[in-house]
């Protein structure tokens, strides 16, 4: 086999495995009760199992695994993540904000239920995620488990996820600059990615110092996952993508493509990707799936 086709095997066994441990732990982890809030667990179920790429959690356990860390909370680490991830996706679809039909080929949660239960779903899952990090079965030591919230709520709130979707209406209304939008794109999801790498660092106890270049390779994959958002957005196929597609360009929102162009903010992720992969150059074989996945995050058309 080919060295690209050892890479794609590994890229191929690495997303079906985690995608199987995420459905598994949040089925588990999500009981629906036997009460008048049985809607809501159901909603929760159908917006977070059998979703999206799980490229978060394929992320923590990808840094995770290079440092030792036992499987399961690594896992445990990445369903917290993911429900972060799942929750920012109900809001960012509902009317008041992107009001889109569409979510991972099928309706989205607010058309599938309705709208409270879908405000309703977000928030649980947002809540459910600190729930899965502060118990002790993500990790013995509670320094750790602390770290790991911190790092999950800074990349969430208004100095990460939420920050950047309130930079991102803004952007329907207003002239940012190309310094703005990546500031914004930092933000709305470089910020989660960033978290993901960083809480497998965590996990696997690497001293602050000792994640330099892992933030440096978080930083560039973040960015160009962001060029590809908007790429598919402006050339994908919806039925591929499993979402709706050209609603950047109807909605007036700045992007990377809006601004430099497609051909450039092509250009840009691949070589933000070569940058990310750069980054990694301490590592031997056991980077290489992280190596994989960057090369992923600019050729996926999902
Ligand atoms: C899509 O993220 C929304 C953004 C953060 C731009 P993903 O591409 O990671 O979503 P999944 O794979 O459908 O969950
Ligand atoms: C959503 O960005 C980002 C978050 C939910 C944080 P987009 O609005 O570009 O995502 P899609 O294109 O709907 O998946
Ligand atoms: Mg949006
Ligand atoms: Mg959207
Ligand atoms: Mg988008």
């Amino acid at each position: 086999m080919s060295a690209g086709g050892v890479t794609d095997t590994l890229l191929a066994e690495g997303l079906a495995r985690i995608a199987e441990e995420i459905d598994d732990t949040f089925d588990a982890l999500l009981p629906v009760p036997g009460d008048a809030r049985a809607k809501l667990v159901e909603a929760m179920r159908y917006a977070a199992i059998g979703g999206g790429k799980r490229l978060r959690p394929l992320l923590l356990t990808c840094v995770a695994d290079m440092y030792g860390v036992q499987r399961e909370a690594a896992v445990r680490a990445g369903v917290a993540i993911e429900a972060i991830h799942v929750y920012s996706l109900i809001h960012d679809d509902l009317p008041c904000m992107d009001n889109d039909a569409m979510r991972h080929g099928k309706p989205t949660l607010h058309l599938a239920y309705d709208e409270a239960t879908a405000v309703l779903a977000g928030d649980s899952l947002h809540a459910f995620a600190f729930e899965v990090l502060g118990d002790p079965a993500t990790s013995a030591d509670p320094f750790t488990r602390i770290e790991l919230v911190q790092a999950l709520g800074q990349a969430s709130g208004a100095q990460g996820m939420a920050g950047g979707q309130m930079m991102d209406l803004v952007a329907e209304t207003s002239e940012f600059d190309l310094q703005t939008v990546t500031r914004l794109q930092q933000l709305k999801t470089g910020a989660l990615l960033g978290a993901a790498v960083e809480m497998g660092a965590i996990l696997g106890r690497v001293a602050p110092e000792g994640r330099t270049h892992l933030r440096g390779y978080a930083r560039d994959i973040g960015l160009a996952f962001q060029i590809t958002d908007d790429l598919i957005d402006h050339e994908g196929d919806a039925e591929v993508a499993g979402k709706a597609v050209g609603k950047d360009a109807r909605a007036g929102k700045q992007t990377f493509v809006s601004l430099l162009g497609a051909e450039r903010a092509r250009e840009q992720a691949r070589m933000l990707v070569e940058q990310a992969v750069e980054h990694l150059a301490q590592h031997g074989r056991e980077a290489d799936l992280l190596r994989a996945v960057a090369r992923y995050i600019v050729e996926r058309d999902h």
